[in-house]
């Protein structure tokens, strides 16, 4: 009786099939009501006591090899790929899905860029700054109306203690610490306490920069920005300089670039004016370079100062400053 069980468990382990019907027909042969190991089973109360034990253990075996095979069997058939055996080597694999860099961080890249091949170095500071290097050495007179152009986010308890509103704060660094010449650009995250909407948010980005040397002009400043807008917006960008007003500088000036979308001839994202506001800019005003420790009769400079979120809405058409913040795949994968 034994042989012939572990005749039965040699056919189970030779039994093969990726037939769903053969396999069926095997289990019906062995696990059915009328199968052999069920009358096998049936069998039991007839074994001599003392074949009991061992009769049970390989009738057993026999039975478990059998579910074992079926379950095998099953698994490789359907199109469940668990444990599948043939598998295709020729088919192309799939690639690991890879995130797109945000447009923030691709045009701040492409600034920083362009004037590091002008010779610009990176300059970086604290977000959370004091009045002195945001307002006070930027000649902002205390008191004085400026204060109120850039809406200041300040802590409740010290007031001398503020989110920094430009990265102008990070030059006054620079210029405490370094004698000119002084080339360098200051990219950072910026804070201003405006309602949040499609053209205003209260966090973004900047790129300010700041050139101090013997015989800077006003031509320098000039053609240092046009090189930029060439660069930035294409060869047959124009700009254009309107006189403004900052604190720091004098004199001051705002730049448009003519408006990359219809080459200057008019539509509805420049206003159908023919040109875009980009950026403010300026000769330092002598008082800061003095409130710095930079002689002003020996030295001169200009700076400016662009919102990163302008430039990218420009450059790709993007109509509602949120959706850099709103972190929503759909439009962050279209970079
Ligand atoms: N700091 C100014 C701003 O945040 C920009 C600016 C920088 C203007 C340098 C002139 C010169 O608005």
């Amino acid at each position: 009786m034994i042989n012939k069980i572990q005749d039965l468990i040699k056919e189970v382990d030779a039994f093969s099939s990726n037939n769903l019907d053969e396999i069926e027909q095997f289990r019906i042969k062995f696990l059915s009501k009328k199968g052999i190991v069920t009358e096998l089973f049936n069998e039991f109360k007839n074994i001599p006591k003392e074949e009991k034990k061992e009769f049970g253990q390989v009738l057993n075996i026999l039975k478990n090899k059998t579910q074992d095979k079926i379950d095998f069997l099953k698994l490789n058939l359907g199109d469940g790929d668990v444990g599948k055996i043939e598998i295709d080597l020729s088919l192309p694999g799939d690639p690991e899905t890879l995130g797109t860099r945000h447009p923030i961080s691709l045009v701040k890249n492409e600034i920083i860029e362009i004037f590091t091949r002008l010779g610009f170095t990176i300059s970086e500071g604290p977000e959370i700054e004091d009045d002195w290097h945001v307002f006070s050495a930027l000649n902002f007179p205390e008191e004085h109306p400026a204060r109120d152009m850039q809406d200041t986010f300040f802590i409740e308890k010290n007031p001398d203690i503020l989110l920094r509103t430009h990265t102008s704060s990070v030059q006054v660094r620079v210029m405490e610490n370094t004698q000119p010449p002084i080339r360098t650009i200051s990219p950072g995250r910026v804070f201003r306490n405006e309602a949040i909407s499609a053209r205003a948010h209260c966090i973004f980005h900047q790129v300010e920069g700041l050139y101090i040397d013997t015989n800077v002009s006003f031509a320098d400043l000039k053609q240092t920005l046009m090189y930029f807008a060439k660069e930035m917006f294409g060869e047959e960008t124009q700009i254009r300089l309107r006189p403004s007003f900052f604190p720091f500088t004098e004199p001051s000036a705002e730049m448009d670039v003519s408006c990359s979308l219809c080459g200057g001839k008019g539509c509805n994202v420049c206003k159908y004016t023919g040109w875009l506001e980009v950026l403010g800019c300026g000769m330092v005003d002598p008082n800061v370079l003095e409130s710095n420790g930079i002689d002003s009769v020996k030295y001169t400079g200009f700076a400016f100062g662009m919102g990163i979120e302008r430039i990218a809405m420009l450059k790709y058409d993007i109509k509602d400053l949120r959706l850099y913040f709103e972190n929503d795949v759909r439009f962050l994968r279209q970079f």
